[in-house]
């Protein structure tokens, strides 16, 4: 079993394929173009050995994350391979659904389950200046393709920019009555050096609650996932609403989650840049790899450290 040091059970492995991605949002890789080396990046065979380990330790959630992971090549024979590992209860997948249309029903039919889709305005103009690409129309075809496939529930990521798309916020809630999917709202978090990161910008969950509710009330509900969100329903809606507090709440104390990056490394929290490097230990044999994930996950820290700024983008650890 995968019990860290404070007694808390890792059930949930978020695994980023690529730190490469097809667009650059404003709050995650403004300025740094740096790419990690191709040749360090693990090959779909040592991603499978990586999860397979950890299923066998207790592992039931997996989340595929990026940067963006439907432009890494051959992405559904991964899924495919890791649909079939016994034990593994929920396979998903965060993208920015650029390339979603194309793709969702061969990702369904090699086993993902769900995607979240990241998603910040309604609004042409506004998506060109936060993402840097004209690509609206193409993210909302991709959700309504991963609806008529079945990939459910869709969820929506709305990071939350006082002043740039809070305007938004009612609109985004309003989703959930035309479509049945899971708009949630997210806090700025400082995360990655060079990124975006401005206190200005920063919008509390009380006020973006506030908002949400002046579209009507909001009944308590549940939501697959098992991850910080909380969730809501407004009277007659479709989908759902959710609450994504990394600031102003503090959930390290229930936290479930082990993060593996492009290159091998085992990160522990979002917030930390502590590492442990798996490479040397993925040619040794599933037993031994067990070994080495039982031993460093006593690493993982109690919680965030507070005013500390975690230096690695987001784009390269995967949310
Ligand atoms: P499910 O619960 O499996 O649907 O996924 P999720 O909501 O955890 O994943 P997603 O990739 O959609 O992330 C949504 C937001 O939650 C992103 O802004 C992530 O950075 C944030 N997030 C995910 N896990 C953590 C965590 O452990 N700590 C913090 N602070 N934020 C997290
Ligand atoms: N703060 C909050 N959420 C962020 N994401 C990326 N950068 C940040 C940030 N600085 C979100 C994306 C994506 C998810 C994986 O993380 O919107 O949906
Ligand atoms: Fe790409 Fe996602 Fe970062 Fe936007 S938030 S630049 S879509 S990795």
């Amino acid at each position: 079993m995968l019990k860290d040091a404070y007694g808390r059970q890792i059930r949930y492995l978020r695994v980023s394929v690529t730190d490469r991605c097809n667009l650059r949002c404003l709050y995650c890789s403004q300025k740094a173009f740096e790419w990690l080396p191709p040749e360090d990046i693990l090959s779909y065979e040592e991603i499978y050995e990586v999860v397979s380990a950890a299923v066998e330790l207790g592992v039931e959630r997996v989340r595929l994350t990026g940067g963006e992971p439907l432009i890494r090549k051959g992405l559904p024979e991964l899924i495919r391979r890791l649909a079939a590992i016994p034990g593994l209860k929920d396979l998903s997948l965060t993208t920015n659904g650029l390339r979603l249309k194309e793709l969702a029903s061969e990702l369904k039919a090699a086993g993902l389950k769900r995607v979240n889709v990241s998603l910040d305005t309604l609004r042409p103009e506004r998506f060109r200046e936060l993402t840097g690409l004209d690509g609206l129309s193409k993210v909302l075809a991709g959700i309504d393709a991963a609806l008529s496939v079945g990939l459910s529930p869709v969820k929506i990521n709305m990071v939350v920019l006082r002043g740039f798309n809070e305007d938004e916020i009612e609109e985004m809630a309003k989703l959930t009555f035309e479509k049945p999917v899971h708009v949630r709202f997210i806090e700025f978090m400082p995360v990655g050096e060079g990124a975006g990161w401005n206190e200005e910008r920063w919008m509390p969950l009380f006020e973006i609650r506030k908002r949400v509710e002046s579209v009507g009330s909001l009944y308590p509900t549940v939501s697959e996932g098992g991850g910080p969100a909380k969730s809501f329903r407004f009277a007659g809606a479709k989908g759902a609403v959710g609450f994504i507090a990394a600031m102003s709440e503090h959930f390290c104390a229930r936290c479930n989650r082990l993060r593996l990056t492009p290159e091998g490394k085992l990160r522990f929290c979002l917030f930390s840049d502590r590492e442990f490097d798996l490479k040397p230990y993925l040619s040794q044999g599933r037993e031994v790899l067990k070994k080495i994930l039982v031993e460093s996950v006593k690493e993982k820290p109690a919680s965030r450290l507070e005013g500390h700024l975690p230096r690695r983008l987001m784009r390269s650890i995967g949310g």
